[in-house]
């Protein structure tokens, strides 16, 4: 079996100045493709909430939604390190309903960590996490839990109070065990001196190229999604306009009886049909008809006729 990346393995990337990658993924095919491609990090993250289930925002995901998604994308991972995000309302009551779920989450899925987000107001709960065995990824910046507090996915930091304000909760998340922080739409030098100031790694989303790793959304990079379309994505593939052409020719092949083919049917051997023929009176002539049209279509070259065309 092979061995799943661990916060030993990214602290070393760290260290060793490699970049580190995070990916999010809420099901089982997409997290055999991110670890087929030899990223480090899945995230299970609450975005879930916007780009899977329709949501305005990540504020109504409950801790049963990541639990589902969450092992859907454990079961095809057999490499990265798969984390999940513990979703609003799961730990903002204090490190007891914090560690009730983190435990919950870890236990039910099988993930090797959880993420929360918040700076020093979440460092108590990080603290107590890390103490139980749970490793902890923090999350500052943008802290999409807190939208509506902060008036909109805006990039934080940017005064000298708000800067100074995020240092102290990237050092407050280190002292407290995080083994590594998300920082999400931050501008690119406060991140960078960030990543400098702390000893863990720092895994940027819009917070430019200097921290120790980056973290982008499945839907964003690959062009599947059109409703959000962030400054901080690229899209290194169209995969929704590739998913449209695919959907329209297979629409226009039905509608034109040019699938499925023989190839794509399946044959009853003729001593099992004469048998059905004589269990079931009066129904033999339909089956003799379907039968032999399929077995006309065996020979004719594709595309061949449907049922209906060769009457
Ligand atoms: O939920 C999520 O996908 C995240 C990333 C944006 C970092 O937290």
């Amino acid at each position: 079996m092979a061995k799943h990346v661990t916060v030993v393995d990214l602290q070393a990337k760290r260290e060793q100045g490699k970049p580190i990658t995070m990916v999010t993924a809420y099901d089982y095919p997409t997290a055999k493709l991110i670890d087929q491609s030899g990223i480090d990090l899945i995230l299970v993250g609450d975005t879930l909430g916007m780009v899977v289930l329709g949501y305005e925002s990540t504020i109504p995901v409950t801790v049963e939604d990541m639990i589902h998604h969450g092992k859907a994308v454990v079961r095809g991972a057999k490499r990265a390190h798969v984390v999940i995000d513990m979703p609003f309302g799961s730990y903002q009551e204090g490190w007891q309903q914090a560690l009730h779920n983190a435990t919950r989450i870890m236990k039910e899925t099988g993930c090797s960590s959880v993420k929360l987000e918040g700076g020093q107001r979440s460092a108590e709960a990080v603290r107590k996490l890390v103490e139980a065995g749970i490793p902890v990824m923090g999350h500052i910046g943008l802290t999409p839990q807190s939208v509506n507090q902060v008036g909109g996915f805006k990039v934080q930091g940017k005064t000298p109070r708000d800067a100074v304000h995020l240092i102290g909760d990237a050092v407050a998340l280190a002292e407290a065990g995080a083994y590594a922080i998300v920082l999400e739409l931050v501008p690119t030098a406060l991140a960078h001196m960030i990543t400098q100031r702390v000893k863990v790694p720092t895994i940027g989303i819009g917070a430019g190229p200097f921290c120790s790793g980056q973290v982008q959304v499945w839907h964003d990079i690959l062009g599947l999604y059109d409703d959000l379309k962030p400054k901080h994505a690229r899209r290194f593939a169209e995969i929704g306009e590739q998913i449209k052409v695919a959907l329209t020719e297979y629409r226009e092949q039905v509608e034109a009886g040019a699938f499925p083919t023989a190839n794509e049917s399946f044959y009853m051997d003729e001593r099992a049909l004469e048998l059905i023929r004589r269990m079931t009176p009066g129904a033999d002539e339909d089956m003799s008809e379907a039968e032999r049209v399929l077995r006309e279509m065996e020979t004719t070259s594709i595309p061949q006729a449907t049922p209906q065309q060769a009457e």
